[in-house]
């Protein structure tokens, strides 16, 4: 069986709904308290999208929202597939590519992590200001796409406005985002205390198993990328005891207001501020 095509995967999501968003949010752990801030237009399994593969863990609800967050028509994707999971990297980024095709411009990502930098405390949020590929593999290795090479440039992978923008949201909260480098494992295990501290040597200010193949794929198609991390524990070593997907999910549940919130402020500003939405001023596209 030929399997299903980004092109063909956007053209069913343009049957959905009228709305045309520019701006698309990936909920990792601990940011699908989101969903409570969301003016919801239409929700639809992604059981019902052609190609998107089912995620499988626990907690992800695999659904994709059309609606409005802070008064900005936005796509929201609540559940992602995983490496972990067993999925190959065409399908953990298949999502990515269907949304270029359905014509979203700009892409936050978000997930969990373990910290690694000393000022780090659980329940902080981390701009990312670049990462480390670990994941031993690359999403546009063997790809053939009609118009692009793979040979993207990463230099910028997580746009500098977009980057401003999730402060300026921290600020209104008078939540003081941190920023840092974030580091990909393949998972599911978590880290050993010596991997940590190669890592950190390394220059990781956080670890955690997704968002890297999304952001590369995403700078492929052309997207700016922005990615926010919840630092849900401090990595294994540095975390007192063991580390368990518990704590992760325990951390996360206690900061889920400020989560919403941060998310709703940026999708907020982004209305405000991007090209081609109600009141926006002028800004460069990359
Ligand atoms: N390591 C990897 N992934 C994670 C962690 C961690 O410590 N916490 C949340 N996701």
């Amino acid at each position: 069986m030929k399997s299903a095509s980004p092109e063909s995967a956007a053209a069913r999501l343009k049957k959905i709904t009228a709305l045309r968003p520019t701006l698309a949010i990936v909920l990792g752990s601990g940011f699908h308290p989101v969903l409570t801030e969301l003016r919801v237009a239409e929700k639809v399994s992604l059981a019902v999208i052609p190609g998107f593969p089912k995620p499988t863990v626990c907690g992800h609800a695999g659904e994709l929202y059309f609606g409005h967050l802070g008064g900005t028509p936005v796509l929201v994707l609540s559940g992602r597939a995983h490496f972990y999971e067993g999925h190959d990297m065409e399908r953990v980024t298949f999502a990515v590519r269907a949304l270029a095709a359905f014509g979203i411009t700009d892409l936050l990502l978000t997930n969990a992590a373990g910290g690694l930098k000393k000022s780090f405390r659980p329940g902080d949020f981390m701009v990312l200001t670049d990462h480390l590929n670990f994941m031993g593999a690359n999403p546009l290795r063997g790809l053939r796409h009609p118009n692009a090479s793979g040979f993207v440039d990463l230099t910028e992978t997580y746009d500098p406005p977009l980057r401003a923008l999730l402060f300026r949201a921290g600020k209104k909260l008078r939540l003081k985002l941190k920023r840092g480098v974030y580091l990909a494992v393949s998972g599911p295990s978590y880290e050993t205390p010596a991997e940590i501290r190669a890592f950190a040597r390394l220059g990781a200010d956080a670890v955690g198993m997704s968002t890297v193949p999304e952001a590369i794929a995403a700078r492929h198609c052309g997207l700016r990328v922005a990615a926010l991390s919840c630092i849900t524990n401090l990595a294994a070593g540095i975390h007192p005891g063991t580390l368990s997907h518990a704590d992760v999910l325990s951390t996360a549940a206690r900061v889920k207001k400020s989560a919403a919130h941060l998310i709703r402020h940026f999708s907020e500003l982004y209305g405000k501020t991007a090209p081609g939405t109600p009141g926006a001023t002028t800004r460069s596209k990359k």
